[in-house]
């Protein structure tokens, strides 16, 4: 699985991204150590609190289905109908908490604006001095 073919299937996640509040469609795709691909999408609620980051979304599926180690996760975003003003999204505050309880410093984390415009940037630049399972275990 290359970078670009991670980025792609963000881009195919973000298809199916539910945000008729924000219009701002957002797909993720995480890469398991064992070499799956589980990809998200933003999933909003009128009564906003409830809303499931894209990142999230790929995240619970794949613990759901057994993974706990990943690799690397894509993320892509924007808002529908607005012109690409260069800008990349980058996991929220919340995201990067659930995405260092399984993937550490080490996981990268791949912000797209295409497949082969992106910022990488491991988990733990994005979240320095993280708190994780092994602080309190
Ligand atoms: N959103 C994500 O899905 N991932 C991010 O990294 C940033 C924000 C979603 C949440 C909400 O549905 C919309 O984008 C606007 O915040």
């Amino acid at each position: 699985m290359t970078d670009a073919e991670l980025i792609r299937a963000a881009f195919a996640a973000q298809k199916f991204a539910y945000a008729p509040y924000s219009k701002f469609a957002v797909g993720a795709a995480l890469l398991s150590k064992s070499g799956k691909v589980y990809t998200g999408c933003n999933i909003e609620c009128a009564t906003f609190s409830p809303t499931n980051c894209a990142e999230r979304t790929a995240l619970f599926k794949a613990i759901s289905e057994g993974e706990k180690e990943f690799a690397a996760i894509a993320v892509v975003g924007g808002k529908k109908g607005a012109p690409d003003d260069g800008r990349i999204t980058s996991p929220c505050g919340v995201c990067r908490q659930m995405l260092y309880e399984f993937g550490g410093n080490g996981l990268r984390v791949l912000m797209a604006k295409s497949e082969t415009d992106y910022i990488e940037k491991t988990l733990g630049e994005l979240l320095p001095l993280g708190f994780g399972p092994e602080k309190i275990m």
